[in-house]
């Protein structure tokens, strides 16, 4: 069974997007000792940014058949300037590919990359929960749902660890609850 644990926050060892993804694979690694685990650290190791030459074709099919090799994907990313980091926009705009991960019919838009189990662990400073008053500002969990969605995988898992930045205590609590989630959610992807 294959795993690509990627990651994108920028915060180093403080990132709690990074501390929760490492606890969701390490989960995983514990109870599928068969797993074989890629890793793509885009911070360490960042892709470009789409250019007109890349549309067809060359790093992009290497980045697109490694997720799409892969059982399950583990994403950590962090909530910035309301949307996700830069560095993971460049990977999803590698794995979006007609003919590989979606095509256009006549009935509309079909996903073609179904059937593999991903995990979502995300963190964010303020307070974004569905009746929140900044909710229609988040566009990280939502634009990760749509572009899941619109490849074929319709049941994300997301693990959230939010209000990290309305102090220590708060961000302790959040981090906390966030772990224990994280394990929850990768023992029953696991099983
Ligand atoms: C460049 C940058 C932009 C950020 N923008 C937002 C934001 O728009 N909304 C928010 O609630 N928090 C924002 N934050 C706080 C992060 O969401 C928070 O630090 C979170 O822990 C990021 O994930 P990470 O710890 O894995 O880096 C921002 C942080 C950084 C570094």
């Amino acid at each position: 069974m294959k795993l690509l644990h990627i990651d994108s926050g920028i915060q180093g060892e403080r990132s709690a997007s990074r501390a929760l993804s490492a606890a969701v694979v390490d989960r995983l690694r514990s109870d599928r000792l068969d797993l074989a685990v890629v890793r793509r650290d885009l911070v360490a190791d960042p892709i470009d940014h789409l250019l007109p030459g890349d549309l067809a074709g060359g790093e992009a099919d290497g980045i697109a058949s490694e997720f799409l090799d892969a059982d399950i994907v583990v994403i950590g990313t962090g909530l910035y300037n309301f949307t996700i980091p830069t560095q993971l926009k460049a990977w999803v705009d590698r794995i979006l590919i007609p003919g590989r991960t979606f095509l256009y019919g006549e009935a509309g838009p079909e996903g073609l990359a179904g059937g593999k189990r991903v995990i979502v662990t995300l963190a964010r400073g303020g307070i974004y929960s569905p009746g929140s008053p900044a909710a229609p500002l988040e566009h990280a969990e939502t634009y990760l749902r749509g572009v899941l969605a619109f490849i074929g995988i319709t049941d994300p898992e997301f693990v959230i660890a939010e209000g990290l930045a309305l102090g220590e205590d708060a961000r302790a609590a959040a981090v906390s609850a966030a772990m224990q989630r994280a394990n929850d959610v990768a023992g029953a992807v696991a099983a």
